[in-house]
């Protein structure tokens, strides 16, 4: 009997945790990691993720901070802005992110609503922290909201900021403009980032500002490093929207660069998988589960039953046709039969018997008792059609290789 290890079905893969071969940087980044990035000038590197798979992403690329944006609510969930994001949802999604993104630092933004007020604020951020998993969190905004974050800091709960265009207020902004090109405006977002550094933040996204207001920030900030997008190239370190980067999204701003072509390779996969599908070319032999010759025998006898309209040849791995077996398919319909085959795979089998049998590498096989089989009925007798019992025998269904 075959035994594994783990639990897995299919792509529902679940890699041995704390597999940490594919990152260049085994060790969980913390605030400390961060601040000596910054103060040895390498360049920060963020992106987003929202849910497990490109949380996982996140961590085999090695980034420094996996950020688990409401830009979800966009991106993800198909919402018009990142407004109508709610708290549920954003935890959600941030736990997804948490199982797959171990040791990048991993940051929440808070949902626009979520922090009206201070105690609101440290209420939702702790949810975060203990039913989202979650390192820190982001809030948008600067001098208006300094003394939540001031509170959240005191308490200790690590705060990025998030200054320049703030996509939470983009009714009030008037839409998603690019911020600071006049000079009150670009003093306003200084004044921003010198109260958030006073109220104990440890980093500041600055999003669609002029290059030179980036590098202006970054200069004169004493304790924080910044965090760009579409801030210029000086900032302590960047962040991408991940569909952005990737190039899923159809549409991606100015600011973007398009370090892959997801979007368009995915389309490509599900068009050839339907083309496939449609024209009976997926799957064949390889992709499927066969039965040992004698057990299919055993099988077609337990039925008890002779084909009138079909004939299922069942063939060992030499190639030999085994037997008269035979099986009406109306017998049963194909769900049962297909839940029997499914079965097969977890009956123990002599391995001298099993040549068809191809170890299945990465499924784990339980060693609970094997669930008995259920006889199916008697089949009905029933009179064949002429013209069908003549093409089921001129017909005989074998798999193609086989043909
Ligand atoms: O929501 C988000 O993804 C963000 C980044 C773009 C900075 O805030």
């Amino acid at each position: 009997m075959r035994v594994g290890t783990g639990v897995r079905w299919m792509s529902a893969y679940t890699p041995p945790q704390g597999d940490t071969s594919t990152s260049p940087r085994p060790k969980k980044v913390t605030i400390g990691h961060l601040r000596q990035l910054w103060r040895t000038k390498t360049p920060i590197t963020v992106l987003t993720a929202y849910d497990f798979p490109t949380g996982r992403l996140c961590e085999k690329a090695g980034v420094d901070i996996t950020l688990v944006g409401d830009s979800l609510a966009q991106v993800c969930l198909g919402y018009e802005s990142t407004t109508q994001l709610t708290m549920d949802e954003m935890i959600h999604h941030c736990r997804a992110v948490a199982r797959g993104s171990k040791l990048p630092f991993l940051v929440a933004d808070m949902p626009f609503g979520s922090y009206y007020s201070i105690d609101e604020a440290a209420r939702n951020a702790f949810r975060l922290i203990r039913e989202g998993g979650v390192d820190a969190v982001k809030i948008e905004g600067g001098k208006d909201i300094i003394k939540t974050v001031a509170k959240l800091t005191a308490i200790g709960i690590p705060v990025m900021g998030h200054i320049g265009l703030l996509p939470q207020r983009h009714t009030v902004f008037s839409g998603y403009r690019v911020q600071g090109r006049l000079a009150n405006r670009a003093a306003s977002i200084v004044a921003d980032a010198f109260a958030l550094q006073s109220a104990g933040v440890f980093a500041i996204v600055v999003e669609a500002v002029p290059a030179p207001l980036g590098a202006y920030i970054t200069e004169n900030l004493q304790h924080v490093p910044t965090i760009g997008i579409g801030a210029g190239k000086a900032t302590s370190g960047q962040v991408l929207v991940i569909n952005d980067a990737l190039g899923v999204a159809e549409w991606a701003p100015k600011f973007v660069r398009k370090f892959g072509n997801i979007g368009e390779k995915a389309e490509e996969g599900a068009k050839a998988y339907i083309q496939a599908v449609r024209n009976r070319e997926f799957p064949d032999n390889e992709e499927s589960y066969f039965m040992a010759g004698n057990e299919w025998r055993k099988f077609i006898h337990e039925l008890g039953g002779s084909s009138t309209k079909s004939t299922w040849v069942d063939v060992t791995s030499n190639g030999e046709d085994s037997s008269e077996s035979t099986a009406s398919l109306n017998d049963f319909s194909l769900p049962t039969l297909a839940g029997f085959m499914e079965e097969a795979d977890i009956v123990e089998v002599d391995s001298q018997e099993s040549k068809l049998e191809e170890p299945i590498s990465e499924v784990s096989i339980s060693e609970e008792p094997q669930p008995e089989i259920p006889k199916p009925e008697e089949p009905k007798p029933e009179e064949p059609k002429p013209d069908e019992s003549k093409s089921a025998e001129s017909k005989p269904v074998v798999p193609p290789s086989q043909q």
